[in-house]
């Protein structure tokens, strides 16, 4: 079939007023049980037990599906809604589309290592316009859990560890993924998750259950979700942990109070898969009817895959335990995306329009831009990089190099194939004159796969025998021995980071150092290029490895990116979203910490641990480039503010090196004394900047009271404190050039 969509047509968006009286009407005529079927999604994979999704979509039970992705499935199923269903309510059609759907560009916390919103935000447009060609209506993205634990496999999905950072990345993928309305004809609709915590579970362990105070929530964990429902988001996704049990889909005070009530967001929550009926599975509903009416009545909407919804709901309103209004207002808002997004006027998607929007070149060139911006240079000693295109005889080695999988990352869309640009590929279309060899070296591998490998069990590798991986591993030394320079390209696979991809410890997995170790020892020149979700303990490395360029998981484009970086076609400019620990004990770690009795640097000082330094082996906000860069002039416009006043920061930085480049300014502050103690270290402004080699521009940041102010756990409140304040402005969260001022009553 091939019904008609003209994507990018001129439509009007519709009033509010228009949606309420559409809704109104369309609820007017439903029964209750297909209003039920509103709140419901099914899942449509072949794997999934249960009746057929046509037939469940026939008689009025499902409001939106998920896990296919398919344009003739999803015009078969969508005729079967608007011409069988009773009351003909087009489905909505809802997938992980979270860096790309067939372009696909770097993981999230790539993305935040550009520090450039506008990248992320164009990244996600591209994935939109792919996804709503293809048929889909709405991603399960962005993912917004702040995570300071690198050992959590989800740290990939996210921003990283900072809610300021994180809050502008939130903010910029909403608009890539919804455009500038709800409704845009070739956008989808976003759906901030997981709401909320989800990324401090105990022990760094998914799933695990998460005890935060209620001002971490506010002043580190809520920000990036606000900020997406002040960009207008509109969907949030409960999340799946116990937060101080109570799970967070059944979490009344995260999904009514502060979510509806103080944040006054107007979209649906839509559980994560399976959460409603997982009520019963975490040992606080009795049973399915109790999750549903605590599920319903703390504020879910709409029941992700567990079916407790459909079999329940009738039933609770049946006996008067649920009312018809609670059903209602949890009906309305879906029913108002539908009618926002047009679904009633044009259900189905062209056929035909994936192929067209995925050949546009812009997209596979905006893929391979923003992996280069989101590649952060950790380590360049004596100027190994940029590398001569005039090199002759390369060794390119490790289980990265070559990997389409490892390249493209995790959440990999559902049904799709890794295509992407290898480094490999990237190096010998950069060379096309040298010699340049490649070893895979040994194999790596999880050690228990999870739930998601078992899908495709053709993915699950056999372990490879102690006798080939010795072999591999002499190979690759072999190939390196013949190399004028050795690229060795390692670090995770994709399915290592990400859900169910925790890990207790933060090494490169398998026999990866020990290869490295004995490559260096050949005395020859090497990069390290790491391809990996998580910060890594790379401590060896970092004192040894004369250049290591942190790539992350690039995307399509990621191995000609990388290329770029290597020899000099692209500046590296990005900085860490998250510090990189020695090693996983530490987690978790991050720069905004309170200050202690016993400071660093102070007479007082005593350690931390005995067996090592604490502190991260490379810091928040860091990154290299090939040129330098100067900070100074640091400004302020007053050095006294009134609470509630505001004032402005300015500072000039001037690219003192031979080549153009960027530098991404940041501030912190430090509120010095208060009714809370306060981090002793918060970005609070950032800004990357492109700059001509000797060229210099001011930066101007302001603080005002959102930047000044905070929850505080004595007050039980909002505050802003009249106290003294530092402010810093450099090149990451160490920076040193300083100034003071007092915020007065
Ligand atoms: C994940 C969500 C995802 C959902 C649907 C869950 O397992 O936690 O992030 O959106 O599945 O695929």
């Amino acid at each position: 079939m091939s019904a008609k969509t003209s994507e990018g047509a001129a439509r009007s968006v519709p009033t509010e007023a228009e949606v309420v009286a559409r809704v109104d009407a369309l609820l007017g005529k439903m029964s209750l049980e297909e209003k039920v079927g509103q709140l419901t999604q099914i899942g449509a994979a072949d794997f999934i037990p249960g009746p057929k999704p046509e037939d469940v979509i026939r008689r009025g039970g499902a409001g939106s599906v998920l896990w296919l992705n398919d344009p003739v499935k999803f015009n078969a199923l969508q005729k079967v809604a608007v011409e069988e269903s009773p009351s003909k309510i087009p489905v909505l059609f809802a997938l992980d589309v979270i860096h790309g759907y067939r372009t696909i560009f770097p993981v999230p916390l790539a993305m935040a290592a550009s520090w450039d919103p506008a990248a992320a935000e164009r990244a996600q447009s591209v994935a939109a316009q792919e996804a709503r060609a293809a048929g889909l209506h709405w991603t399960f993205g962005p993912m917004l859990d702040i995570a300071r634990d690198a050992r959590w496999g989800r740290i990939v999905e996210g921003a990283g560890e900072d809610p300021y950072l994180g809050s502008a990345m939130a903010a910029a993928q909403v608009r890539g993924f919804q455009g500038e309305t709800l409704g845009a004809p070739d956008r989808v609709v976003a759906c901030a998750k997981h709401f909320a915590g989800y990324g401090a579970a105990d022990g760094g362990r998914d799933y695990d259950p998460v005890f935060l105070s209620e001002a971490q929530l506010r002043n580190v964990y809520f920000p990036p979700f606000q900020a997406a429902v002040d960009a207008g988001v509109g969907t949030f996704m409960s999340a799946y942990m116990d937060l101080n049990n109570v799970p967070a889909s059944g979490n009344r005070f995260l999904l009514k109070d502060v979510l509806r009530g103080e944040w006054g967001f107007k979209g649906f929550v839509v559980s994560d898969a399976m959460a409603v009926g997982n009520l019963v599975v975490q040992g606080f509903a009795r049973d399915g009817r109790d999750a549903a009416q605590r599920a319903l009545s703390a504020g879910l909407d709409m029941d992700m895959a567990s079916n407790t919804y459909p079999q329940h709901l009738a039933g609770l309103v049946a006996d008067g335990s649920l009312s018809m209004a609670d059903i209602d207002a949890a009906v309305r808002p879906i029913l108002a995306i539908k009618v926002r997004m047009g679904l009633f006027e044009q259900p189905y998607v062209d056929e035909t329009l994936l192929a067209q929007v995925v050949a546009r070149p812009e997209h596979r060139e905006a893929a391979r831009v923003v992996a280069q911006r989101s590649m952060v240079l950790l380590r360049n000693e004596g100027g190994l990089l940029p590398l001569s295109k005039t090199t002759k005889n390369v060794a390119v080695i490790g289980p990265l190099a070559d990997s389409m999988e490892g390249t493209e990352g995790s959440w990999m869309v559902f049904g799709h194939t890794a295509a992407a640009v290898t480094v490999l590929q990237g190096i010998r279309a950069k060379l096309p004159n040298a010699r340049v060899e490649y070893a895979h070296g040994p194999q790596i591998k999880r050690d228990i796969p999870s739930f998601f490998d078992n899908f495709d069990p053709s993915k699950i590798k056999p372990p490879q025998a102690p006798e080939a991986a010795e072999a591999a591993f002499q190979e690759a030394v072999a190939t390196a021995r013949n190399a004028d320079l050795v690229i060795m390209v390692l670090g995770e696979e994709a399915n290592m980071a990400g859900e169910a991809a925790s890990r207790s410890s933060i090494d490169l997995p398998g026999r990866q150092e020990e290869l490295l170790q004995a490559v260096v020892a050949l005395g020859k020149p090497v990069v390290l290029v790491l391809i990996n979700g998580r910060p890594l303990s790379i401590v060896w490395a970092s004192e040894h490895v004369p250049a290591i360029l942190e790539a992350w998981e690039p995307g399509t484009e990621g191995g000609n990116a990388v290329a770029d970086i290597l020899f000099g076609d692209a500046n590296p400019g990005g900085k860490l979203p998250v510090c990189f620990p020695r090693k996983a004990s530490h987690a978790p770690l991050y720069y905004a910490r309170t200050l202690t009795h016993s400071p660093e640097g102070s007479p007082m000082y005593n350690p931390r641990y005995w067996d090592g330094l604490p502190t991260p082996l490379y810091p928040f906000g860091f990154g290299l480039s090939y040129t330098t860069f100067v900070i100074s002039d640091l400004k302020l416009s007053a050095a006294q503010v009134k609470v509630g006043g505001s004032l402005t920061v300015t500072a000039s930085v001037t690219n003192t090196g031979a080549v153009a480049g960027d530098e991404v300014v940041q501030l912190y502050i430090h509120q010095k004394a208060g009714s809370d103690s306060r981090p002793l270290r918060e970005l609070k402004g950032f800004e990357r900047v492109t700059l001509q080699p000797g060229e210099t521009r001011a930066v101007a940041f302001t603080l005002g009271a959102a930047e000044l102010g905070y929850w505080s756990t004595r007050a039980g409140k909002w505050v802003q404190d009249a106290e003294a304040f530092d402010v810093w402005v450099g090149t990451d969260s160490t920076a040193t050039l300083h100034a003071d001022f007092e915020v007065i009553g």
